[in-house]
């Protein structure tokens, strides 16, 4: 059968990677990864989740727990996130909180509750690549998110009419952003905020690493300034993704989203549509799990991942070459790099799997327009101090001889489906 006469046009934006095939690789034993934007597997919190699996399929709603439940998510985990969101400023009730299979599925809902084909979407520049993955299934246009940028907003208003749309949204995360580590500081928020009611926009708040902070004051979230501007969370704008993902179990795929009602009631007639509900046994371990240990885990977390980025920090300093730029996040998972003009990230990682046996994410794929080669991802999550520093020490080397003798660019990267 010719499946191209009768696949939909959206299938179109939705593309493989050359990435995952150099991904593939990563298999290799002797390969130090600083690709994947996952946690370490060491470091979950399997006992907590034995014992509290144990405890439902051996109680008396063990029935309940294997049974099909409500879209909205477990009622007792939507409260003790509430309470969780109450101490960064945002006060609400369960019924501002849908549950959903990770954050990534809320970047899906969001996708299609917002955006038409031609439709403008705000993201940053560089993005998070799993939420173009999920805009790319509704066909939108991409515009640069810059809340510093003083470029009048009316100008991104006509870009999109032009275009035969509307923006409808900016997304972005603002601490310790994926790829960047990067977070937005208070006049930023503020700014975006501003801009977002200029445009009469959503602004859609990705939050996957928002408690994984390792130094430097918090900055309040989108949501919590908003709702300190309007005083009624009905009134906000703002969407806040959360995930228990990067601190729990990604495995479990248990997220949430935190909006104004009108928005919950229809999200959850996407996920009754989509899936019905999250796993009601995922949800009620995740609930056990959150009350039992969530501090002194999130604590523990902080402290291995905070000498992960330190030792990152360190090593880079010792072995990168002149030219070479990086970021010195205060918390998440990354540190991205800008390699000298006409270096390319994906070259580099295919040279690098060969001779150094050191792997990272090239940086095309997180830019919406495909620019930027020169650049890539490193994540400290998942390697020791001292594979960090041996992994940098390659990697320095590695790019000190590519560019004595830079080749142009060779390998073509539009999109990929890593963490
Ligand atoms: C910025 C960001 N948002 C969302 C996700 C999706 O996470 P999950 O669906 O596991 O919550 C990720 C995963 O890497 C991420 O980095």
């Amino acid at each position: 059968m010719d499946w191209q006469k009768v696949l939909a046009e959206r299938n179109t934006r939705m593309k493989a990677s050359e990435i995952r095939e150099l991904l593939k690789l990563l298999d290799q034993p002797e390969i130090i990864s600083f690709a994947g934007g996952i946690p370490d597997p060491a470091l979950f919190p399997t006992q907590a989740f034995a014992d509290a699996m144990q405890a439902t399929l051996t109680g008396p709603a063990s029935g309940g727990a294997l049974q099909y439940s409500v879209s909205e998510g477990y009622r007792p985990l939507r409260d003790w996130i509430a309470g969780q969101m109450a101490d960064i400023g945002v006060p609400c009730d369960a019924d501002n909180i849908l549950i959903t299979s990770g954050s990534q599925q809320a970047l899906d809902y969001l996708g299609k509750l917002f955006l038409d084909p031609d439709d403008t979407a705000l993201v940053t520049w560089p993005t998070y690549m799993g939420a173009l993955g999920a805009f790319n299934a509704y066909q939108p246009r991409y515009e640069r998110l810059d809340p510093h940028s003083n470029r009048p907003v009316e100008a991104l208003a006509e870009a999109a009419a032009e275009a035969g749309g509307r923006v409808k949204f900016a997304y972005l995360s603002a601490d310790f952003a994926n790829p960047t580590g990067e977070t937005l500081d208070r006049a930023g928020r503020e700014a975006l905020l501003d801009m977002a009611e200029s445009l009469d926009i959503a602004v859609i708040e990705d939050a996957a690493y928002q408690v994984l902070r390792y130094d430097g004051a918090p900055v309040a979230p989108i949501l919590a300034l908003e709702l300190a501007r309007k005083g009624d969370l009905e009134a906000c704008r703002t969407i806040y993704c959360g995930s228990f993902s990067k601190v729990l179990s990604p495995g479990l795929r248990v997220g949430w989203v935190v909006a104004a009602k009108p928005v919950i009631a229809r999200l959850v007639l996407m996920k009754q549509a989509a899936d019905l509900h999250s796993p009601t046994l995922n949800q009620i371990a995740t609930d056990h799990v959150a009350r039992a240990i969530f501090p002194e885990h999130v604590a523990r977390l902080r402290s291995v991942y905070a000498a992960r980025r330190d030792a990152m920090l360190a090593a880079l300093a010792q072995h990168m070459p002149e030219g070479v730029r990086w970021t010195k996040p205060e918390g998440g998972m990354f540190v991205w790099m800008t390699l000298p003009e006409g270096m390319d990230g994906a070259e580099l990682l295919a040279q690098s799997l060969k001779t150094e046996k050191v792997a990272f994410v090239p940086g095309r794929a997180f830019f919406a327009d495909g620019s930027n080669g020169n650049t890539l991802r490193l994540a400290f999550s998942c390697a020791d101090e001292a594979m960090i520093a041996e992994g940098m020490k390659r990697l320095g080397r590695l790019i000190r001889a590519h560019h004595s003798n830079a080749t142009p660019l060779s390998v073509n990267v539009t999109a990929a489906s890593v963490q």
